[in-house]
């Protein structure tokens, strides 16, 4: 099954000028990748990270690339609900409208969940360190609740255009990892987007989920070895991609899908009913698609 060419991704990409994105996790990896094309695509960007450093060197090359003012960012925590909301209301007083929302920060397995796994617990169980699920789906939850209510309360405009939440899954999402935590989080964002289905629909956002596989950015541990090394890595522009066709796509068949980047080869899209939809399937006559069946329905 061929993927989604480059092309078919970017195809209503002019969708994103004039737009404004907020993106968390934004200095580093995948959210400094998503704000240098957004930004090259004529959006402003609202950028928030823990990592103050990172994040001033994503607006520093936002700025060299696509000129100044079209960036505004704040230390942001995603754990922190007060982080988030100033981090929207700056978005918001500087830029106006808020028009696409990426809550991408996250992080890998911190703390083993197994308790086999650790030592110490001769005298009985300890209490789980749950960090890794507050900032990989906590997180994910404060900034969708907040980008519900700037697109349902805040938002004055008779007809708003494209509006969107890109939520960053993995293909942990369907097929799990070594932690508890990271699929737990991974799954339960798969789980957001379907319970915002009714949402979705009633507000006329597109909600999907980007699903990339390993990928070389700092979350993976220096000397990180792929279990399997015959897939190659997902490739950060494909990601970059994947995310572009999930926001600025115009059919409304292909809203709340997974995206996913199961390797080095591209894009592939897996809508609501778990079937993949690429482009050669979407070119034959109707009833003539395959059906090829996943692991892990949405
Ligand atoms: N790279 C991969 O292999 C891969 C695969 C699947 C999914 N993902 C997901 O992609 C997203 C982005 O990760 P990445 O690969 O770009 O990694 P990355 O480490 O390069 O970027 C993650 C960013 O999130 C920030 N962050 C961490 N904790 C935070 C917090 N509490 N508040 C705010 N920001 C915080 C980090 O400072 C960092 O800048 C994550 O959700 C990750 O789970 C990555």
């Amino acid at each position: 099954m061929p993927a989604l060419t480059t092309e078919e991704c970017y195809a209503h990409a002019s969708r994103f000028s004039g737009r404004v994105a907020l993106i968390t996790g934004a200095g580093s990896g995948f959210g400094r990748a998503l704000a240098l094309k957004f930004t090259e695509l004529g959006a402003k960007v609202i950028l928030g990270d823990v990592d103050a450093k990172g994040l001033a060197e994503t607006v520093r090359l936002v700025e060299a690339s696509a000129g100044k003012g079209k960036a505004v960012s704040g230390r942001c925590d995603v754990t922190s609900w007060d982080d988030q909301k100033a981090l929207f209301a700056l978005g918001a007083k500087t830029f106006g409208n808020i028009d696409i929302v990426l809550p991408n920060a996250g992080v890998t397995e911190l703390h083993p969940f197994d308790p086999s796994q650790l030592n110490g617990q001769e005298d009985g169980p300890t209490q789980p360190n749950l960090t890794t699920l507050n900032i990989d789906l906590i997180g994910v939850l404060y900034t969708t609740r907040l980008a519900l209510w700037y697109f349902a309360y805040a938002d004055k405009r008779e007809d708003p255009g494209l509006r969107a939440i890109a939520l960053t899954g993995s293909m942990s999402s369907f097929y799990g990892s070594y932690g508890v935590n990271y699929s737990v989080a991974k799954a339960g964002v798969i789980g957001l987007m379907k319970g915002l289905i009714p949402t979705s629909n009633a507000l006329g956002i597109r909600v999907n989920t980007v699903c990339p596989y390993f990928s070389k950015t700092a979350i993976l541990d220096e000397g990180f070895v792929h279990p399997h090394p015959e897939l190659g890595f997902a490739k950060i522009e494909d990601v970059v991609s994947a995310f572009v066709a999930s926001i600025s796509d115009t059919n409304p068949k292909s809203n709340l899908s997974a995206y996913l980047i199961p390797d080095q080869w591209g894009v592939y899209r897996m809508d609501a009913r778990g079937e993949y939809v690429g482009a050669e399937m979407a070119r034959r006559p109707k009833g003539q698609n395959p059906k090829h069946k996943v692991q892990g329905k949405l």
